[in-house]
């Protein structure tokens, strides 16, 4: 390997998986080459190896097979994530595993919070919404999730899930905040998984607005002082000015996400021959740690894991 790959550590890598209902399904996602949603008995292959592969850690997406207003599939013992968790728990010990926490891919709405509607206007109920974010995390702990990770961008939520996990006694189960989640073009990709793109309203306004600086560095200590164990800015790419800010600020882990925007950027681009794939992975892998991060969380982890044996 040239020693282009140098500092990149399988160990700072985070790669990010897709569980879905049934069994014995490996599914492509068409917007993300050489991504799949699977069942839980596929996934468990998978994660074996991944642990083969040298890859540390994984983050969980649930891509449940009914929707409703208020997200119910989300929680409770037979979430998929859940059962996910606990099958890979079971089985495989060499793999850190986190959880996303969140609403949109539950809701019929597609937000990521419980909404009240007036209306066509509709509003996040920030009470219930702490309330539910508390019981998916708690589900996941229960599960055995050695992370969970909310990403719903609702003030308090690492505080309200810090809370709920000591009181039901997952002291020991950490948090990675998405804290700096900017409302990004670059989830374009990821919405098709889950079909979870917002159905009523403008947007994601509980998101960052892209060009408010202060506001995402705010956050982020705001999640520190809530007592995340790691922070995080999303997207990656298009905001290193925000990593290398809050890098300076905070000595603190630090987490970046490489969305699917990104992946699916270099994706296309390699297919058409604009540039090697792998040399354009390593740059940017390079420029995530220049930057400042910790953690990359990337959909390009196994094959950079490939590429590094
Ligand atoms: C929503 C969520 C999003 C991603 C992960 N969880 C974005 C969104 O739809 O707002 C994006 C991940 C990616 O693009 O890779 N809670
Ligand atoms: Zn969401």
């Amino acid at each position: 390997m040239s020693n282009k790959s140098g500092s990149i550590n399988l160990e700072d890598l985070i790669y990010p998986l897709f569980v879905r209902v049934g069994k014995g399904v490996r599914e492509e996602i068409s917007s993300m080459p050489g991504v799949y949603k699977m069942s839980p008995d596929v996934l468990l292959e998978e994660i074996d190896d991944l642990v083969d592969l040298g890859i540390k850690k994984v983050l969980l997406f649930g891509v449940p097979n009914e929707k409703d207003r208020d997200g119910s599939a989300s929680f409770g013992k037979d979430n998929i994530v859940s059962r996910a968790v606990q099958l890979i728990k079971k089985n495989i010990s060499e793999i850190t595993v986190m959880t996303d926490v969140c609403l949109c891919a539950y809701t019929t709405h597609g937000h990521c919070g419980i909404i009240k509607e007036k209306e066509k206007e509709y509003s996040i109920d920030i009470d219930k919404t702490l309330k539910t974010l508390s019981r998916i995390a708690v589900s996941h702990a229960e599960a055995g999730a050695d992370y969970v990770a909310p990403s719903a961008m609702a003030e308090g939520q690492v505080k309200a899930i810090r809370e709920a996990l000591d009181k039901r006694g997952f002291a020991e189960t950490k948090i990675m905040g998405y804290s700096a989640k900017f409302e990004s073009n670059a989830y374009g990709p990821f919405r098709d998984v889950a079909d979870s793109a917002p159905r009523i309203g403008e947007g994601r306004p509980y998101q960052l607005d892209y060009k408010d600086a202060a506001k995402a560095i705010g956050r982020i200590n705001q999640d520190i002082n809530e007592k995340a164990d790691i922070v995080m800015v999303k997207p990656a790419l298009w905001y290193l000015d925000i990593v290398k800010e809050a890098k300076d600020r905070f000595d603190f882990p630090l987490a970046v996400y490489n969305v699917s925007g990104e992946y699916s950027f270099v994706k296309q681009g390699a297919r058409s021959n604009f540039w090697k794939e792998k040399e354009m992975v390593f740059e940017v892998l390079h420029s995530l740690k220049r930057a400042g991060a910790d953690l990359i969380i990337t959909y390009h982890a196994k094959d950079v894991a490939k590429w590094l044996e």
